[in-house]
């Protein structure tokens, strides 16, 4: 078998999957309010990394709205507090919050979002989070976002 034959063979063992998703990560929410995952890998030498939000449920925004909010860990409840205040007009984050990493807008049932930012940007000392930052949603919503390597 030559080189070349082999080096094709290597590719093909890598699903597309696995191929596409180095820089960014689907994540699912529900009518039951929780996301799919409780844990979002992020690799640092990615020069963006990107949070596909899809809201797998049926129920409007109104009743039982998600986003994603990047934060640090330390800062989710702060943050989650201001955001309700803040109200649905604004996604539910408060304008010009600079505690926030990256935040999505808000959807409903069947709607999909897409949050972006540059992993750089975060402070390898730090714990970060997601969540939602719907009222009352951030209890059972939320999720360590961790940075690989
Ligand atoms: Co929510």
């Amino acid at each position: 078998m030559t080189l070349r034959a082999l080096f094709c063979l290597s590719l093909l063992s890598m699903s597309p999957a696995a191929l596409a998703s180095k820089c960014s990560v689907e994540l699912e929410a529900n009518d039951a309010m929780r996301f799919n995952l409780s844990t979002i890998e992020v690799d640092r030498t990615c020069a963006d990394f990107e949070i596909r939000l899809r809201h797998s449920g049926r129920l409007p925004k109104a009743a039982m709205g998600h986003n994603v909010v990047i934060v640090k860990s330390a800062d989710l409840e702060a943050v989650d507090a201001d955001g309700i205040r803040a109200g649905a007009a604004e996604n539910h984050v408060k304008p010009g919050d600079t505690r926030v990493v990256a935040f999505s807008p808000l959807i409903g049932g069947g709607e999909t979002a897409s949050v972006r930012f540059n992993p750089a940007r975060l402070d390898r000392a730090a714990k970060y989070a997601f969540f939602c930052s719907f009222p009352g949603h951030s209890a059972l919503m939320k999720g360590e976002l961790k940075l690989v390597p």
